[in-house]
């Protein structure tokens, strides 16, 4: 079987490697892919009627979807009878990503635990709202704004800054919601979905902030680990209970045409976990350590979904520990040069990996192409090792301005 892999970061690296275990690399094509991809092709993720002539032209039988905004913009609507098999939520599924107030309003009707909110379209007085809670809220624009569109707010001045920020970004009228405020550490749980059943891989946790210590600006990730210790039996149970059953009853109430990957972004408050946010595709930087810790098929597990045959699929995983340095460019996320050349990729370990995000291959030479440029992924048998592995292995490699944080996982180790 041919398979295109539609996306450009280090998460589509990860899953063209993880479908070579299945099938050989060359029949695995990336649309448009980065420098550690091969077959890479240079179509637009949004062009879907070049897509379709492409695959058509070369066979190809299964379509992977990487990122949102294909799914978002209708890709899994538009090959719906062509012939051709397509992994990923249509439409009106995605729009549990694609639009924060449309998910929060399902988190309610569907009691998944999630915090409170507020909407002007409720009736709600927003500046009562923020006045009310002394401006420690979260205010999140409604659409898709590549992690861009959440602000965290801690006080009036804050909150009201956001909202002129969102109209400013986003036009005079543009959708937001306000949301309580909760605290404590994050988690992602990624599963895959037939819309019968949704099967959970490996705990994992992103680190958004640019810097050490959570400080500095909000990133699309700097590194990840996995699995999570914090994610205990019990947490998963409560999970399952309180986010993941409620999750995949809405999902058969409301018809769903959901046959792909599902993603849980949560917050473990002192009331127990809460649902964050839907993504209706893998993380990344989560994706880069949770499927090297699969064990089972990629390739069955997915036509297990297409197929609709998902609660007979076992999940097999890979003992250890997974962590992810992402190596950066300089100024990122603001601005940042590129074309720098990378070195010493070809001295990683064979037991490790470097998945490619942000490069290029120019004249047989790796260059820098983007912020977020290589992740470094190391593995050892319990998280300390799996640490020190991955930094290890991240002083192989130097670039111009390259900057990474040294602190990934250790949450992990505190908690
Ligand atoms: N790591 C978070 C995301 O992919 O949106």
């Amino acid at each position: 079987m041919k398979i295109a892999v539609i996306g450009s970061g280090g998460r589509e690296h990860a899953i063209v490697w993880k479908f070579a275990q299945s099938i050989p690399e060359e029949d695995i094509f990336v649309i448009p892919g980065n420098g550690g991809t091969k077959n890479n092709v240079n179509i637009n993720p949004n062009d879907f009627n070049a897509i379709e002539q492409y695959c058509k032209e070369n066979k190809i039988e299964l379509i992977f979807v990487g990122p949102e905004d294909p799914l978002a913009n209708g890709i899994v609507d538009y090959f719906q009878n062509k012939g051709i098999k397509i992994f990923g939520p249509d439409k009106e599924a995605a729009r549990l990503e694609g639009s924060k107030i449309h998910a929060k309003r399902f988190m309610k009707k569907y009691d998944v635990a999630t915090s409170d909110f507020w909407l002007e379209e409720d009736g709600d007085d927003i500046e009562k709202v923020i006045q009310q809670n002394n401006g420690n809220i979260v205010i999140k624009y409604d659409g898709l704004a590549a992690g861009k569109g959440v602000f965290v707010c801690s006080s009036v001045k804050e909150a009201m800054d956001a909202l002129a920020e969102i109209k400013k970004r986003y036009g005079k009228d543009a959708k937001y919601i306000v949301e309580q405020k909760i605290s404590g550490q994050e988690l992602s749980i990624i599963g895959f979905t037939d819309g019968h059943d949704i099967k959970l891989l490996l705990t994992s946790q992103d680190h958004k902030p640019a810097y050490d210590g959570d400080k500095g600006p909000n990133t699309g990730g700097m590194g990840a680990y996995c699995p999570v210790p914090l994610a205990t039996e019990s947490v998963l149970a409560e999970i399952k209970t309180k986010i993941v059953d409620p999750t995949l009853r809405g999902i058969q109430a409301d018809g769903l045409n959901y046959k792909g990957v599902i993603y849980f972004g949560i917050m473990m408050t002192q009331a127990g976990p809460m649902l964050l946010e839907y993504n209706v595709r893998f993380g990344d930087p989560e994706t880069e350590v949770i499927l090297p810790s699969l064990k089972s098929d990629l390739l069955k597990l997915v036509l297990s979904c297409l197929n609709g045959t998902l609660s007979s699929f076992k999940m097999e995983f890979n003992n250890g520990y997974f962590v992810d340095v992402v190596l950066a460019s300089g100024g990122y996320p603001g601005g940042y040069q590129k074309n720098k050349v990378i070195k010493g990729l070809d001295k990683i370990s064979s037991d490790s990996f470097a998945f490619h995000a942000g490069t290029r291959m120019d004249n047989g030479k790796i260059i820098t192409s983007g912020g977020r440029v290589i992740n470094i992924v190391g593995t050892g048998s319990d998280l300390k090792s799996a640490i020190n592995k991955a930094y290890a292995e991240v002083k192989k490699v130097s670039f111009d301005h390259m900057f990474y944080r040294k602190d990934i996982a250790k949450k992990g180790i505190q908690s």
